[in-house]
């Protein structure tokens, strides 16, 4: 099973370095892969950070170079680097530019695929199969380059997306991983844990950016963590926001704009209620059920007087709430 698992991150090494090196030295690398990144404005310095690379838009160029290499068929496919069907295989990856996606440690765990045209039948990424060595749900992207900046800074901005990483890292934000289009799990979370109590979580200013906020704040809490949420104008996410200000504008927006996770569901969540007060209600009762994750019975108190005063209700009423909660947990 060990003896399984280091072949398997063998071979994921080899297809790092084998897509990467395709991309900035051979013809096809550089006039497609290359250039889509050059366009998306990603410097020399970040595609090496990152190891980022391109597999040709052929059957099986990847799959035989490694094959020539004394690879084992067996291992390009359960990495699912080469589908294997019968007696044919090929390139899992073939026409995509890749994001090597790392542990802690730095190992090659899987990669993430970006579809280079904007082809409405084929999926924008494709990423690794799950498998002994990826476990989608326990990886945070970036966490290697990020992990030391994490630790000097005690904050981790959290995203969604391989190029709200990169582009972070070049705007001069290195602390900085993302969960990857998943909704964000406690094991995840356990990942930041290890190096700072602060997360700021900054989701794409969609629907479907804010409604995964949501749900990510209460596994935060849950861990005794504290939790900041940055909210991006519609449309836009931390890539986009980045690639159009200044280093330092971007700094000043996450500063400036970070909430406590009270206000950002305050703000969002009464955004059309109108002093509704059922709406009003279930405001309140939302945000208690936040705070009645959080382990610590100080910070809760903490967090009960900050919204007493936000929602203009008495601390009594919410303390009363919060005890039935925690009553009907334990
Ligand atoms: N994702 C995925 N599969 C998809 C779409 C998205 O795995 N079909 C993951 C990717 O990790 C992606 C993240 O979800 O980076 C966020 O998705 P999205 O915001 O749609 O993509 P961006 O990262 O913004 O990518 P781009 O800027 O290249 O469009
Ligand atoms: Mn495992
Ligand atoms: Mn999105
Ligand atoms: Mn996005
Ligand atoms: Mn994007």
């Amino acid at each position: 099973q060990t003896n399984e698992r280091e072949s398997m991150f063998l071979v994921s090494n080899f297809a790092k370095d084998y897509f990467h090196n395709l991309m900035l030295n051979t013809n096809q690398g550089k006039a497609i892969g290359l250039s889509y990144f050059k366009e998306r404005g990603f410097t020399d310095e970040t595609i090496k950070k990152f190891q980022l690379g391109y597999c040709l838009d052929e059957w099986d160029n990847f799959t035989k170079a490694a094959l020539a290499k004394g690879y084992d068929l067996k291992y390009l496919a359960s990495t699912g680097l080469s589908i294997v069907k019968e007696n044919k295989q090929f390139d899992r990856f073939k026409g995509r530019v890749l994001f090597p996606i790392q542990s802690m440690s730095g190992r090659i765990l899987g990669f993430g695929g970006r579809i280079l045209t904007a082809d409405k039948k084929a999926a924008k990424y494709l990423n690794s199969p799950e498998s002994d060595i990826y476990h989608k749900s326990k990886i945070l992207y970036g966490i290697y380059q990020a992990k030391k900046e994490i630790a000097r800074q005690d904050n981790c901005f959290l995203v969604e997306g391989y190029t709200d990483v990169i582009s972070f890292n070049q705007s001069g934000v290195e602390n900085v991983v993302a969960s990857s289009g998943t909704a964000l799990t406690s094991d995840q979370i356990r990942l930041v844990n290890r190096l700072t109590k602060n997360i700021t979580v900054l989701f794409d200013g969609d629907a479907a950016g804010i409604r995964a906020s949501i749900r990510g704040i209460d596994l935060i809490l849950e861990q005794g963590m504290n939790v900041k949420v940055v909210q991006f104008p519609d449309g836009e996410d931390p890539d986009s926001f980045a690639k159009s200000h200044t280093n330092a504008e971007l700094k000043e927006y996450l500063e400036t704009s970070a909430q406590d996770f009270i206000n950002f569901k305050v703000s969002l969540l009464l955004k059309d209620s109108n002093n509704d007060p059922i709406k009003k209600a279930t405001v309140i009762r939302d945000i208690v059920t936040s705070i009645s994750k959080i382990p610590d019975g100080i910070q809760r108190e903490v967090y009960v007087q900050e919204c007493s005063r936000i929602m203009d209700i008495s601390e009594r009423v919410l303390f009363s709430e919060l005890a039935q909660l925690l009553k009907k947990e334990a």
